[in-house]
């Protein structure tokens, strides 16, 4: 590479893909990205909302670009989809955050398998398949970055629902081995784990009363999930789990020893 063109790379801008953007953490990694100097592609189904924070990125950021994209993640061709638009606009993507998300159906009592099935795929191929098409490019530019959004419901079992918990702890599986992968790359992968927080989630998977019942000091802003991500994703962490108290709580939930303690509650509330 000449000095010129090796100018030119890394004057270049750099770029942010965020899932699950219309609301909630999403919308704070928008924010947080933006004031970092990024461009941003923004991904969600409600496009209208999408339209909406680009504009007000646009306002407080003069030279900001963002490309909206309407997509639903648990539709089999959206990866590709995001992937095609993408390419069509020429843009590189240097920052993955994996953040789209919901709380599912229960595995028991919905009958219909094609919902469980979406579920899945929202939850676990669609970001699987991201990284599949968008990390090898950062592999070869030797930058990268993705966040996958995880839980600390990945890293315990709970009865329940059978779904939220196993999917994100293929996520924190998947991120581990995909930060191990690349390594050697200039690509760095976390999986971002929180606990309770304040988003729409709990709302949209009708678990108001939830967030009601539940003392206040468990529950934290997404401006400290997401700072907290972006922070110990630079710092090479390939698990981050957010806020002090799941800190503390974290390797009570890995320990051969007190796992069974925790096994105990048996129906605990989802995050
Ligand atoms: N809030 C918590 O307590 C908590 C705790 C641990 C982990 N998390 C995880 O954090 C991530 C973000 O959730 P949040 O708390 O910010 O919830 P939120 O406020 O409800 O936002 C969820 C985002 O995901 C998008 N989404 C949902 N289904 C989608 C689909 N089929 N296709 C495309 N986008 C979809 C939604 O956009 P559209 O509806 O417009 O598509 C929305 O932008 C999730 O992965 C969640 O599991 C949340």
């Amino acid at each position: 590479m000449t000095t010129l063109a090796l100018a030119a790379s890394t004057a270049r801008r750099k770029t942010a893909l965020i899932t699950g953007a219309s609301a909630g953490l999403g919308v704070e990694f928008a924010l947080q990205l933006a004031a970092k100097n990024m461009d941003l592609v923004l991904v969600a189904r409600r496009e209208s909302r999408l339209q909406s924070l680009a504009a007000r990125l646009r306002q407080q950021h003069n030279d900001i670009q963002v490309l909206c994209i309407a997509a639903d993640l648990s539709a089999p061709e959206a990866p590709q989809h995001i992937y095609a638009k993408v390419r069509q606009a020429n843009i590189e993507i240097d920052y993955l955050i994996n953040n789209a998300g919901a709380s599912g159906p229960e595995m028991l009592k919905e009958p219909r398998w094609k919902v469980q099935e979406e579920y899945l795929r929202l939850m676990m191929t669609s970001v699987t398949e991201l990284c599949h098409l968008f990390v090898p490019a950062m592999q070869k530019r030797s930058f990268g970055r993705v966040i996958n959004v995880a839980s600390v419901a990945g890293r315990i079992a709970r009865g329940g629902d059978c779904h939220y918990g196993p999917s994100k702890a293929y996520l924190v599986a998947f991120s581990e081995a995909l930060a191990l992968t690349v390594s050697r790359d200039g690509v760095l992968v976390s999986a971002l784990c929180p606990g309770f927080t304040h988003t729409e989630f709990h709302e949209a998977g009708g678990r108001l009363a939830l967030k009601e019942a539940t003392p206040g000091f468990i529950w934290y802003s997404a401006e400290t999930v997401v700072r907290e991500g972006l922070k110990g994703l630079e710092a090479g962490k390939r698990i981050v789990i957010s806020g002090r108290l799941y800190r503390w709580l974290d390797p009570i939930l890995q320990s051969v020893w007190l796992r069974p303690l925790a096994l105990l509650t048996q129906r605990s509330a989802r995050t």
